[in-house]
């Protein structure tokens, strides 16, 4: 995949979206760029009116050809509607992220930008009955970090259907350490388990298994007593990726059994892909009969060329997985196997964790996630100095 020009990522019709340009960038913003004031949405009926004072933020800005990205501070008036005002406790770093940094991307939709497509935090205020103040949440998907203002701000303000209490037992950095990768993740195994995937099946491959997602299915396949086979393109990480979970770890290149084959040798009984291309081509023409994979992700490539013969000779699924839209109702439900630790719950949160970032030094992390230099997750604190 050319990384310079992302391709539409899931729940993004590509047709609306603006052309933003195709040339440089710079993580230098406007520091007294401000923004647009929010329509009020309501009084907060349940809370005392939050804090109107100004608070740290990361935004992007479309400046013709270039796209700037840094820190600055912003006013609770310049967020966007919505009925619950969070304080972002945390958030994450995102493949997604680093693509609304890319000029000419085509994720995006508004400018400027609070980037971030998770948080996790507290509800300061809410018009929302169901939604009390001091409930701990997580937001993640629908337009956040892409349409609506975004988790890299010490203040977010979003409708009521897009947040989640977090469940019992669950802090906001370990929702954020899980965050949207691990959501994805979670979502693709119980996708699989309900087109009838169980342990004893055999082995699972997980694509792309340094990066957020891949990492998190590991882990969360491994909980579940699967036989994992990781992939990547990280030769070093094999102890880190056996530490997770993963009873074996394969190179990218090991994946093609049968190069020039239209069917290979029915290796896998399912599979967690967020690499698509090439790799999910592959992984397609070597499931097992009646097997499914889950395809998540376009890291490799958008386009996907393959055949039918796996399709109508044995039978296999292509489960399509997303995150973005996915309904509330579906979302607790897999945010409750999350937290679950005799469920998809990973034993051991912090070995995920890439690094943890300030506002400040997000332009390192946004490019590392863009260049695949990222292992596990990389944690935002937008009230770090
Ligand atoms: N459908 C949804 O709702 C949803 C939700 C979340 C994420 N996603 C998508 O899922 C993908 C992964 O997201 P993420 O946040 O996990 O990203 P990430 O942390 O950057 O992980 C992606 C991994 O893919 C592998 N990879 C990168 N370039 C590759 C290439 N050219 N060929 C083969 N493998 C490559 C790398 O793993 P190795 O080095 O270990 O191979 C990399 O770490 C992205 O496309 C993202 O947009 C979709």
């Amino acid at each position: 995949m050319d990384r310079s020009a992302p391709s539409p990522e899931p729940g993004v019709t590509a047709d609306l979206l603006p052309d933003l340009g195709s040339k440089g960038v710079s993580a230098n913003p406007d520091p007294g760029q401000r923004l647009p004031a929010a329509a009020p949405s309501g009084s907060a009926s349940n809370a005392a009116a939050p804090s109107a004072d100004p608070f740290p933020a990361y935004l992007v800005t479309v400046d013709g050809d270039s796209i700037h990205h840094g820190a600055t501070t912003l006013c609770p008036t310049d967020l966007d509607g919505g009925e619950v005002v969070v304080t972002v406790a945390w958030s994450s770093v995102n493949y997604k992220d680093g693509m609304v940094t890319v000029p000419g991307n085509r994720v995006a939709r508004r400018s400027p930008l609070v980037p971030g497509v998770d948080l996790a935090g507290t509800v300061v205020a809410s018009t929302e009955p169901s939604i009390a103040v001091g409930t701990d949440v997580v937001a993640h998907g629908h337009g956040l970090g892409v349409s609506h203002h975004g988790g890299f701000a010490a203040m977010a303000r979003v409708p009521a259907t897009w947040v989640v209490p977090l469940p019992a037992g669950l802090s906001a950095r370990s929702a954020m350490v899980i965050g949207t990768a691990g959501f994805t993740a979670a979502a693709s195994i119980d996708l699989l388990e309900r087109h009838g995937l169980e342990p004893s099946a055999g082995p699972v491959l997980v694509t792309g298994a340094t990066g957020g997602v891949g990492s998190m299915a590991v882990a969360m396949l491994a909980r579940r007593g699967y036989e994992v086979v990781a992939s990547t393109g990280k030769p070093s990480a094999g102890s880190w990726l056996a530490g997770l979970g993963a009873a074996r770890v394969i190179g990218r290149d090991e994946l093609d059994e049968a190069p020039g084959r239209t069917l290979g040798p029915q290796r896998w009984a399912g599979a967690v892909d967020c690499v698509g291309g090439t790799t999910l081509a592959l992984v397609l023409r070597q499931l097992r009969y009646g097997a499914a994979v889950a395809a998540s992700g376009l890291t490799a490539g958008s386009a996907l060329d393959t055949t039918v013969y796996p399709f109508i000779t044995r039978g296999v699924g292509l489960l399509g997985v997303d995150s973005v839209d996915t309904p509330t109702g579906r979302r607790t439900e897999v945010w409750a196997r999350i937290a679950d630790p005799g469920d998809l719950r990973p034993a051991d949160l912090e070995r995920f964790i890439d690094r943890e970032v300030s506002l400040a030094e997000l332009p390192g992390a946004l490019a590392d996630i863009l260049a695949a230099r990222v292992r596990g997750r990389i944690l935002v604190d937008p009230a770090r100095a």
